[in-house]
């Protein structure tokens, strides 16, 4: 049954691969799921969340609804390699491989709807839009994803370069961070530059604010906890001789744990705001809040874990020790219901498939499909059967 639709995947991701799009604009990807799910008999539902599809397979007796989660969506990025299925939109490119996280999940979907009748419960195919951008999670979740059949269990992965093609990676626990991004604005008075106590200078305000905010990870955050405050773009001055009295600034602050989050971030707005007041000036720190931390549940990572030793070998489940700084917005549908994110190797040497997500020579190895849809199909089959 495996074998069959392997040609099949690879023309699909090769489709998708050539044809990519941006956060909430996957019309085309998602007509295409959708003409794909009713070419196989399944339910479908679209326009869940924006660009989001939904797929519904219904087992043969009543039970538990199982959840598998695809996103969709590319990235800005110019494809610079060098093969025949290259993108052929300017300037946008899978270089996260969702492409290859839609045709898991159709490959994946094609197999349980050929032995639906065996299940018991049902499957839903949820195909998210925007995971690189604002999230198309949330938005699914709040338009019902998890609702109608209500949703027991949810598993997702993501093809990771850094592991070879036939090995999975398990994380137990944190597994991505929480993300906040802010704007500080600092407010001054403008004067000549020789004659600075006419003024209130932003900028000197601006280097003690970001000299400080550097103390909360050092002198705030547990040494055995992890956070990120960074700065990345400053913007403020007109001239050499013109005290400043507006900066801009922008940043992100990552972290693991949901009351340091919350302590960061307070820390942050208070420094922000004293040191501004305390120099004559006027601070102000806008939170945009982002992802929350990815927890994956340790019982859901079994089921990967021994999934993953039945059909690979046992030295191919690689668990990883350290949570990454990154972030990814299955997170939330781990904050509703239980379940697991792993990582699906998709490297291979030999054929020069080495280069890192985000990156314009990212690829895939093809073969790496197929385990997916094979580790999907387990992972589903060890709660519906
Ligand atoms: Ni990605």
């Amino acid at each position: 049954m495996y074998d069959d639709i392997k040609n099949w995947m690879i023309d699909v991701r090769r489709d998708f691969h050539q044809n990519p799009e941006l956060g909430m604009e996957e019309v085309r990807t998602a007509k295409k799921i959708a003409s794909y799910l009713r070419e196989m008999n399944i339910e479908v539902i679209e326009g869940v969340g924006g660009t989001g599809v939904i797929g519904i397979i219904r087992g043969g007796s009543e039970g538990k609804t199982v959840a598998l989660r695809a996103d969709m969506d590319a990235l800005p990025i110019v494809d610079e390699k060098n093969v025949a299925y290259k993108s052929k939109a300017v300037g946008k490119m899978h270089a996260c491989g969702h492409d290859a996280h839609v045709t898991i999940l159709l490959g994946t979907a094609k197999v349980l709807n050929d032995s639906k009748k065996e299940l018991k419960g049902n499957v839903k195919l949820i195909f998210q839009p925007a995971e690189e951008t604002t999230g198309g999670a949330k938005p699914m979740i709040e338009a019902g994803v998890l609702e109608n059949p209500s949703v027991d269990a949810i598993f997702g992965l993501h093809v990771e370069p850094e592991i070879g093609t036939g090995a999975i990676g398990i994380k137990y626990g944190k597994a991505y961070a929480a993300s906040d991004m802010f704007d500080l604005i600092v407010s001054g008075k403008s004067s000549h530059g020789a004659y600075p106590h006419s003024g209130i200078d932003a900028i000197a305000v601006a280097a003690n604010v970001i000299t400080a905010l550097q103390t909360i990870v050092g002198r705030n955050v547990d040494p055995r906890d992890s956070a990120v405050v960074s700065i990345g773009m400053i913007n403020g001055g007109s001239a050499r001789n013109i005290i400043c009295n507006h900066i801009e600034m922008r940043g992100i602050i990552r972290t693991l744990n949901p009351k340091t989050r919350e302590m960061v971030l307070h820390r942050a707005k208070g420094i922000v705001e004293n040191i501004c007041d305390s120099m004559g000036a006027r601070g102000e720190f806008i939170r945009h809040e982002s992802y929350p931390s990815l927890i994956n549940h340790e019982s859901y990572v079994d089921i990967v874990k021994n999934n993953g030793e039945k059909l690979l070998r046992k030295d191919k489940i690689i668990a990883i020790e350290e949570a990454s700084m990154g972030v990814e917005d299955f997170a939330y549908f781990l904050e509703k219901i239980p379940g697991a994110f792993y990582f699906l190797g998709c490297r291979n040497e030999e054929k020069g498939i080495v280069h890192p997500l985000h990156n314009c020579l990212f690829d895939i190895d093809e073969e790496c499909l197929l385990i997916g849809v094979r580790m999907q199909v387990e992972n589903v089959k060890s709660i519906l059967i």
